[in-house]
């Protein structure tokens, strides 16, 4: 029996598949500014980069679901003041990057969007204006959620080696 607070393993699922999603969508997206000088069509890779991202979208709105009906586990104990604005702050800022990527990276290209080659949902028609300020944002968010993401790592990292209490387990261990 396991006498700290756990992450359902719902919340447990989206966090380590948004991982997996969030580092494909980049990897992606390195191979294509590496690959690019070599070859022409770089379609595949678009469309898993583009797909990968609906996919974070759609997981993070089940998470948005997942936190109103379970809440969230207090896992940092409540006199601990500063490392709970922290880690609140930066988790709180994630989860607005998940939503910002997802549909900067759509509203950014005048062309429809091909989830995994099976359905088409078309694009928005606006001003070249609005596509260049979509795209802006979408590489300026990039950075900012790696930097969070960083952050977030390094948190998790000092509570396991450092402090070692049990914040990483809540996220790691079966329920
Ligand atoms: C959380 C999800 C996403 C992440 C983390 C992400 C991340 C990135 C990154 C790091 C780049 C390279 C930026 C640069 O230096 O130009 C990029 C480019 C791009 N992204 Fe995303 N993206 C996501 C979702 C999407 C979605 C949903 C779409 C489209 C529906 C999309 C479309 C694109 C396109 C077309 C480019 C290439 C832009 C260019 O060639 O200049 N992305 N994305
Ligand atoms: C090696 C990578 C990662 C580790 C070790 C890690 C670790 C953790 C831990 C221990 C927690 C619970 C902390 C707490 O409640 O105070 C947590 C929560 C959270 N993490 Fe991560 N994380 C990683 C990657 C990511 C990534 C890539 C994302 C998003 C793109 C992310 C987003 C979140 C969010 C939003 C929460 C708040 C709880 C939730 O909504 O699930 N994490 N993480």
């Amino acid at each position: 029996m396991q006498n700290y607070p756990q992450y359902s393993s719902k919340q447990k699922w989206i966090h380590w598949s948004t991982l997996l999603l969030i580092v494909s969508a980049f990897l992606l997206m390195i191979l294509k500014v590496t690959l690019s000088q070599y070859l022409g069509g770089m379609s595949t890779i678009y469309i898993l980069h583009k797909s990968f991202g609906v996919l974070i979208f759609v997981i993070t709105l089940c998470r948005f679901v997942v936190i109103k009906s379970n809440g969230v586990p207090e896992v940092l104990p409540k006199n601990q003041k500063l490392q709970r604005i922290l880690s609140k702050s930066t988790q709180g800022l994630i989860y607005i990057f998940l939503i910002i990527m997802p549909l900067s990276g759509y509203l950014m290209s005048s062309r429809p969007l091909n989830f995994l080659g099976v359905i088409t949902i078309p694009a928005i028609d606006m001003p070249n204006i609005y596509y260049s300020f979509f795209h802006i944002t979408h590489k300026v968010s990039s950075y900012l959620l790696v930097i969070l993401l960083i952050l977030h790592i390094a948190g998790a990292l000092y509570h396991y080696f450092w402090i070692r209490d049990k914040v990483l387990q809540s996220m790691l261990s079966r329920n």
